[in-house]
């Protein structure tokens, strides 16, 4: 790695990360507009910055040459999960791409750090398109509940304010608060079916309203508008019974309606 070089050397690492993202963005979004429940929260991701890159190097003897080769965060993502049984969802649906293939994977939930850290850490290598040409670089993937994010995000801030130097009673919260991270991620893991359920049926509305409304508006367009006025006080009235059955009736019927003036296909 050219120091002097090193904004362009950077680029793919950026490209990788953003494509990224985005891919598993859409995955997100995908589930949730199919009204199901999606394994992913939420996705982060950064790469290092070169003061990080010479520092982790410096510390680990690798010389400067070597750096593209021998680090593999440059390009960081972060998939943030509710629950741990998602973390392992996320690692098969990883695994099942084509895009990527996973040079190695660490389990720091089935076994977690001196430290109290837990995470899944996976490595892939991901190709991008430079204007140079092709170039496959590593990837480093992190998955971790939205607990174990927050204990990584403390201790981590607390180890960069210490470095080597944790004061012991410090070290000891650290300890206790991640087997209290361990405890919320169980007792959360044991109700995850009902929170599912709470959480699907509120996007399946969701989606529902969002389909009426798009009928209704297409349907002022090519339909009598006292008639959509009428249609439009019926959902109206539904909607403020919540009962969800109803307002699915409702939105299978206004779908044929609005079929029938052919108004699904002016989205
Ligand atoms: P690094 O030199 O840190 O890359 O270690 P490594 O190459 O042995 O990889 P490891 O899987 O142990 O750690 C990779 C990354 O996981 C780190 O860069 C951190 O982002 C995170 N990590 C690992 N251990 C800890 C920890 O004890 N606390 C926190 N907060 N994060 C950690
Ligand atoms: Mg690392």
């Amino acid at each position: 790695m050219k120091i002097q070089l090193w904004r362009q050397i950077l680029e793919p690492y950026q490209l990788a990360v953003d494509e990224l993202q985005v891919k598993f963005n859409h995955i997100m979004g995908a589930y949730r507009r199919a009204g199901e429940y999606s394994p992913i929260e939420q996705v982060t991701g950064r790469v290092k910055t070169i003061s990080s890159i010479l520092e982790k190097a410096q510390k680990k003897g690798i010389d400067v040459e070597e750096i593209e080769q021998d680090i593999e965060d440059i390009a960081g993502v972060r998939i943030i999960c509710q629950f741990v049984e998602d973390i392992y969802k996320v690692v098969e649906l990883i695994k099942k791409r084509a895009d990527m293939t996973v040079k190695s994977e660490k389990d720091y939930i089935a076994c977690k750090k001196d430290s109290g850290y837990r995470s899944y850490h996976i490595i892939v290598r991901y190709s991008v398109e430079t204007v140079k040409g092709p170039k496959t670089i590593p990837v480093e993937i992190q998955i971790r509940t939205l607990a174990m994010n927050f204990w990584a995000t403390v201790e981590h801030s607390l180890q960069y304010k210490y470095k080597e130097n944790m004061p012991e009673r410090l070290r000891v919260k650290l300890h206790n608060s991640a087997e209290a991270i361990i405890c919320l991620d169980e007792e959360m893991s044991s109700v995850r079916d009902e929170i599912m359920d709470a959480q699907n049926s509120f996007r399946v509305k969701a989606n529902m309203i969002s389909d009426i409304l798009n009928n209704i508006q297409n349907l002022y367009k090519v339909a009598n508008k006292r008639e959509v006025i009428k249609i439009q006080d019926e959902f109206f009235r539904i909607y403020k019974t919540e009962d969800l059955d109803q307002l699915e009736r409702f939105s299978k019927e206004l779908d044929v309606i609005a079929e029938g003036y052919q108004a699904q296909s002016l989205r």
